[in-house]
């Protein structure tokens, strides 16, 4: 297929580039900052483009893969550009697909479940793929194109991909967001932070295998009170993560009480 890219970003980065590996063409991609588009024609062969004026409209399918909040402006000035029938999606994995309704008659969503940035190298073999279209041709050819990237594709409608999106930040966002408040502690009390790494790894590991409430363990759900009073007078010294630590021993707490009542 031939594919153009509007987004230079993380997810522009590694999309373009593993297309072209699995046989699709990109003849252009386009990023407001030339040497962004530059840096990746570079390696996938295409013309970079850094105005939406630019587009040549004979692509089969493009792809926005711009900021959420930019998502409805960029098709607005695709539009002046292509003809209405054009194949547009976009990457957001919370914006509905709908915001592309107003200017094209055939539009959907290819979202890859993964995070994603430039200096890490992308596994798509192991990256979901998360696709829907307005109409059915569409919807059928996205999900043959997303074969060709992944064999992890999947339709999930605007609904459910605003539900999976929600867990995406839970595991990732906030789970990253914990090593982040770790790292922040380690280091002021001069502890090494590679000591925790292989607890991290473990727990990654394990929940792909089990369910993650059976492998929960610590000072929440044994009821060991004082370590929690200990913990707490520790973190007195860093009010914020105190009060991250609260809510979450609430909410484990909570969990595991209605799974074992008489605990
Ligand atoms: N990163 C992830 O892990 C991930 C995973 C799945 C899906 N997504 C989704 O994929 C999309 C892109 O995410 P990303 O991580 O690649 O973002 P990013 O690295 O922050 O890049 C965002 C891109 O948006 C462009 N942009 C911002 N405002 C713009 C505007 N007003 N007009 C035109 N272009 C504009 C930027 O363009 P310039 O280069 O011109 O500044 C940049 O290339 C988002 O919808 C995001 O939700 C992200």
């Amino acid at each position: 297929m031939k594919i153009t890219i509007i987004g230079a970003g993380n997810v522009g980065y590694h999309l373009s580039q593993r297309l072209v590996e699995v046989g699709h063409v990109v003849p252009q991609i386009f990023s407001r900052q030339t040497n962004k588009a530059v840096r990746i024609s570079r390696i996938i062969r295409a013309n970079p483009i850094d105005n939406i004026s630019s587009l040549q409209d004979n692509s089969n399918l493009y792809i926005i893969a711009v900021k959420d909040d930019a998502i409805t402006s960029v098709a607005e000035k695709m539009r002046k550009r292509l003809p209405g029938n054009t194949w547009v999606v976009h990457t957001s994995g919370s914006t509905p697909s709908t915001v592309l309704a107003p200017h094209f008659n055939n539009f959907g969503i290819f979202y890859p479940l993964q995070t994603f940035s430039i200096n890490r190298m992308a596994d798509f073999l192991n990256i979901p793929i998360l696709v829907d279209a307005n109409k059915e041709l569409m919807r059928n050819k996205l999900f043959q194109l997303a074969e060709t990237v992944s064999p992890k594709v999947h339709f999930i409608n605007d609904e459910q991909r605003a539900k999976v999106h929600v867990n995406a930040v839970m595991v990732n966002n906030f789970t990253n967001h914990l090593y982040s408040i770790a790292e922040d502690i380690m280091r002021k009390e001069e502890l090494p932070m590679e000591v925790l790494i292989p607890l991290i790894q473990e727990t990654s590991k394990k929940v792909a295998l089990y369910p993650a409430r059976e492998m929960q363990t610590g000072p929440a759900i044994r009821g060991d009170d004082a370590t929690i009073q200990r913990h707490l007078e520790f973190l007195n010294g860093y009010k914020n993560y105190k009060k991250v630590y609260e809510m979450m021993t609430e909410s484990l707490k909570k969990m595991h009480n209605s799974q074992h009542p008489s605990s």
